[in-house]
């Protein structure tokens, strides 16, 4: 595996491989763990060349949101990386990426945008876009590979790619969950063993949700009402949002009638989790 941590390494290592050749793109933020390796196996399985990048991101953090704080431990991440199949990782720094004086942000706007994490977080996707674009341009893949844990990340993808006619497939890789249901993000590691255990309500509430929606519920208030409840449960557990959505606008709905997304976001400490369930 070769590390290029600037983009002059990266570019050069681009230019050796022949033109013929699928590339296939995993972007990370590092800390990575089964979910990432799951996407990087993927891309493993179905491109010549796989580059997966390690950057967190500054311009999708808020002020006094956990930049800092976020875990990062190179060595281990490289090691993964190159047990799953990578042949190019990409560790930049910020201003590598963001060179002095940079000034140009891509941004999805409307509800896709607005809902959900875009309104306790309302810079966050404009940062998204803005590196995946630029990691995009330096790399120029034939696939790029993101979770459906980051549903609403994968939505605000989809559509920028389209509305900016990028030629790159986006490949959505289902979530992967600890075996009692814990979704896994690099952000568990912030949780406490009580917290941890509290935070099973996440999988549990929107498994049970899928549940009543298969034995033929379909009004978003009531299925939304019983996540919630089930949420409220547990002490520690400070409600983000609970949403149920259009799965591919992200817009209100009140009756399912086509697939549909349930997502919550909850605060246990210091950790914000996310999860989704795909209702259809
Ligand atoms: O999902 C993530 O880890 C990040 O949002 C991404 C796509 C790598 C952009 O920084």
């Amino acid at each position: 595996m070769k590390i290029a941590k600037t983009i002059t390494e990266l570019k050069d290592f681009l230019g050796s491989v022949a033109r013929d050749k699928t590339i296939g793109f995993v972007p990370t933020m590092g800390y990575l763990h089964e979910g990432h390796l799951s996407l990087i196996k993927d891309a493993h399985a179905h491109n010549d060349v796989i580059i997966v990048s390690i950057f967190v991101n500054p311009t999708q953090f808020a002020p006094g949101e956990d930049l800092d704080a976020y875990p990062r431990d190179f060595d281990r991440d490289a090691q993964l990386a190159e047990s799953a199949g990578t042949d190019i990782l990409f560790f930049p720094n910020a201003v590598e990426i963001y060179p002095n004086g940079s000034s140009t942000f891509v941004e999805v706007e409307g509800s896709i945008t607005g809902k959900l994490c875009g309104q306790s977080r309302p810079t966050h996707f404009k940062g998204v876009t803005t590196v995946v674009n630029i990691l995009f341009n330096l790399i120029n893949p034939n696939n790029a590979y993101f979770g459906q844990k980051d549903a609403q990340q994968v939505a605000v993808i989809k559509k920028m790619v389209r509305d900016l006619h990028m030629t790159v497939t986006i490949v959505v890789c289902p979530i992967v969950r600890e075996a009692d249901g814990l979704a896994l993000s690099s952000r568990n590691v912030f949780l406490n063993p009580e917290e941890r255990s509290q935070a099973l309500v996440l999988s549990q509430s929107l498994a049970e949700a899928k549940a009543r929606y298969n034995l033929g519920e379909t009004k978003v208030k009531i299925l939304k009402e019983q996540i919630i409840n089930l949420i409220n449960t547990m002490p520690l557990a400070a409600i983000d949002y609970v949403d149920i959505l259009d799965f591919e606008t992200l817009e209100d709905i009140e009756t399912i009638t086509s697939p549909a997304l349930a997502a919550v976001a909850v605060r246990f400490g210091n950790a914000r989790l996310i999860d989704n369930i795909i209702l259809d």
